[in-house]
């Protein structure tokens, strides 16, 4: 690893300033490894989120609606029903090159669908330069810290005991989270996203809960495969909500039991998935803190939380 600054950090002991966003040493590996070796391809298909914003809700739904026509959502042994999402579409830095710091991708078929953190400016030059098309969400920051938190501490409890809410708080309001700062991540993809639609379709898991089927026919646009007509009469976006909904995929018996290659139990991604959590665990004073910080980094970009 380069020489970097570091502070200690709440999910492993020491985060790693890269190109301004904090990560783990083992992700650090992932992300300069992928830097220098993915090359993107014109259909690649690019999930970008910022962690615990609703990743594995996109990774089911995105994966459900290119599959669709080999795959419909209401095939009895679909995919999904037997496998955890990240393994379906697995993350580029965290999963594919950590194992391998230049992995044989010629198995995927296109379109390529993969997913990834990276903040814009750390992304591999081949996606900012293909036309391959990048969906990015993230999800209000009082949610994502809260769900942020109960992640980390479940992850957390059985080697070092559990973080205070107040800890990791202070860290997150200072920036320091994986792959933090939380506002300049959104901003990134922000900015671009108004810059060029085509490219990067910005979507929001508040937008995505309120109107789910507003967005999933938004997101088969953009990707270039709209629901055909026939495909209505067939109740094809139902399917796929269904499919992928909290309720479905929390209750099956894959995501319920076993564990990912990289140790995080299926069951650690699906906790409330509501929107609003943060009711129940923030105090006043924390959510001013918050909600000041993000008004004076989104002032002027025209993106509200
Ligand atoms: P909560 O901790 O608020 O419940 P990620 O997948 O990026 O790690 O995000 C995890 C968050 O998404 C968790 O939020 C989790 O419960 C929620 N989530 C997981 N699957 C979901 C689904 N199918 N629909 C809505 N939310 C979901």
């Amino acid at each position: 690893l380069p020489t970097l600054p570091t502070k200690p950090g709440w999910v492993c002991t020491t985060l790693y300033k890269y190109q301004g966003f904090w990560h783990n040493s083992r992700q650090l590996q992932g992300v300069i490894s992928c830097q220098k070796h993915f090359q993107s391809q014109h259909t690649d298909i690019l999930l970008v989120t910022t962690p615990k914003s609703g990743t594995t809700w996109l990774k089911s739904i995105l994966f459900t609606l290119i599959n669709r026509t080999n795959l419909p959502p209401t095939q009895k042994n679909h995919p999904l029903l037997s496998t955890n999402p990240h393994i379906l579409v697995p993350f580029l830095e965290l999963k594919l090159y950590t194992e391998d710091s230049n992995p044989d991708l010629s198995s995927f078929t296109s379109p390529r669908l993969f997913s990834t953190h990276l903040p814009y400016t750390s992304l591999p030059k081949s996606v900012q330069d293909s036309g391959c098309k990048i969906v990015y969400l993230c999800r209000n920051p009082k949610d994502t810290f809260v769900s942020l938190w109960a992640f980390a501490n479940k992850l957390r409890l059985e080697q070092m005991g559990s973080n205070s809410l107040e800890q990791v708080f202070e860290k997150f309001c200072e920036g320091v989270s994986l792959y933090g700062p939380f506002w300049d991540h959104v901003l990134s993809y922000w900015h671009m996203s108004v810059k060029n639609p085509e490219k990067i379709c910005f979507l929001t898991y508040e937008e995505m809960k309120e109107e789910p089927e507003v967005h999933l026919r938004k997101l088969a646009k953009f990707l270039g495969c709209p629901f055909s007509k026939k495909e209505d009469g067939e109740n094809m976006v139902e399917g796929i909500l269904d499919i992928c909904s909290f309720d479905n995929l929390s209750n099956l018996k894959v995501n319920k039991e076993g564990k990912l290659p990289s140790g995080e139990n299926n069951s650690a991604f699906f906790r409330k998935g509501e929107v609003g959590d943060w009711k129940n665990h923030m105090t006043m004073e924390m959510v001013e803190r918050l909600e000041k910080i993000c008004e004076e980094k989104l002032d002027g970009s025209g993106l509200k939380f």
